[in-house]
């Protein structure tokens, strides 16, 4: 991969914070965004702007075939086995509450039991335990190796024949480890549950095959994946969507209203109530042509070696404990740490006077500082379009900020 040619495509990275040139290692809260996703909005809003799927004159026509042939990407980006199974939401958040309001709504009992794991964000661990609580089913943990991954045994010890519903991070937010979906669906489907994946940290960074992972339903955002904020995405085995009653209900999701009743549009309409966010998926769709054209093996062979840089540097600092695997063969591309006697949000505030932007907190993962036993931690995650000078200007900066604490 030319690195300079990439990071041209990203205006952004040419810029300056606190006069220093941005370092933006905070990717997995958020991507930057290629010139061409800029464009393509624009591009939209500038000739094309028109409502999808009502209109008969040409503009609306080609309004509606852009936003379907993104349906189209995302099938392939994920192998999905058909276009039908793919839906627009507004983030991974949205994709996780609909299946929670609709098949944990329709499908739940009390006494079931609600399947997550420890590393979970609260996207997709907040949903379920209110869910439990409505229906008065248990939610039920799995629980982390030493290493922060996924420990096997309680995974089979959590996972029952009372079980209806397993939901997992594809990749944590936090601890960099990627967790073994298909396993996991083999033992929740061996119990009769189905397997919800909270993608979003997951498919910026590997190929993802719905099918090979037997995932029931996938959820993933736009904007951790190059595209815009407000888009996000739910896949749905389709035998899965065909029993579902709709969550939410309005214009776009019917094809025939009488004042006594509705009788809905075919999936995956039904399943879009009122106007998508048109730009946001077709913003979408210029992100997935850019990432394809890059394709995920150069990806990946950048960010290992940039996650490598990263993680190792970290670790020469006696005084810096990183969460998670300490080797970089098990490490996804992002890395939680704390400095011994200096506060995460002070770390944050050292490094960003320095141009370098990492997020510091909980990372919408309160559950599992409880269980790494910390309130919080600073966190770096690197997206191919970094440079290896960014990880030096990082570490660089890291060790002037332990200097200003520590003298
Ligand atoms: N989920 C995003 C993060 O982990 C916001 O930072």
């Amino acid at each position: 991969m030319n690195i300079s040619e990439r990071r041209a495509d990203f205006p952004i990275l040419n810029t300056q914070m606190n006069g220093e040139p941005l370092t933006y290692l905070d990717n997995a809260a958020t991507t930057q965004k290629p010139q061409a996703v800029i464009d393509a909005i624009s591009q939209y809003y500038l000739h094309d702007n028109a409502n999808v799927h009502r209109g008969v004159y040409s503009l609306a026509a080609r309004a509606t075939d852009q936003y379907e042939a993104v349906r189209d990407q995302v099938a392939a980006f994920i192998h999905a086995p058909q276009r039908e199974s793919v839906f627009f939401t507004r983030s991974t958040t949205d994709s996780l509450n609909w299946v929670a309001q609709t098949y944990g709504e329709q499908n739940l009992q009390a006494g079931d039991e609600i399947v997550v794991t420890a590393l979970e964000h609260h996207s997709n661990l907040v949903p379920w335990q209110q869910l439990a609580q409505r229906k008065q089913a248990q939610l039920k943990v799995i629980q982390l190796t030493s290493t922060g991954e996924l420990d096997w045994a309680s995974a089979q010890q959590q996972i029952t024949d009372r079980t209806k519903i397993v939901a997992v991070a594809h990749c944590s937010n936090v601890l960099g480890v990627t967790c073994p979906i298909q396993k996991l669906a083999r033992l929740a489907h061996q119990h009769g549950a189905i397997i919800v994946v909270d993608g979003a940290q997951a498919v910026a960074h590997q190929p993802v095959n719905v099918q090979t992972l037997d995932a029931d339903f996938y959820a993933f955002s736009g904007h951790k994946l190059l595209g815009p904020t407000g888009v996000g995405v739910l896949y749905g085995k389709l035998a899965l969507l065909q029993t579902l009653t709709p969550a939410q209900f309005g214009g776009e999701m019917i094809s025939n209203v009488t004042w006594e009743h509705t009788e809905f549009a075919p999936i995956p309409q039904r399943f879009e109530a009122g106007t998508p966010n048109i730009s946001g998926v077709i913003g979408l769709g210029a992100a997935l042509t850019y990432i394809q054209q890059l394709g995920f093996a150069a990806i990946q062979t950048q960010e290992r070696q940039l996650t490598a840089q990263l993680l190792n540097g970290l670790l020469t600092f006696p005084d810096v404990t990183v969460y998670g695997p300490q080797q970089v063969a098990q490490h996804g591309p992002v890395v939680a740490f704390n400095v011994d006697g200096i506060h995460p949000h002070d770390v944050a505030t050292g490094l960003d006077l320095a141009g370098v932007a990492v997020r510091a907190g909980h990372h919408c993962a309160q559950p599992l500082m409880q269980v790494l036993q910390v309130p919080t931690t600073v966190r770096a995650s690197v997206q191919f379009y970094n440079s290896a000078a960014d990880i030096a200007r990082f570490l660089a900066a890291l060790q002037a900020v332990k200097e200003f604490f520590q003298q």
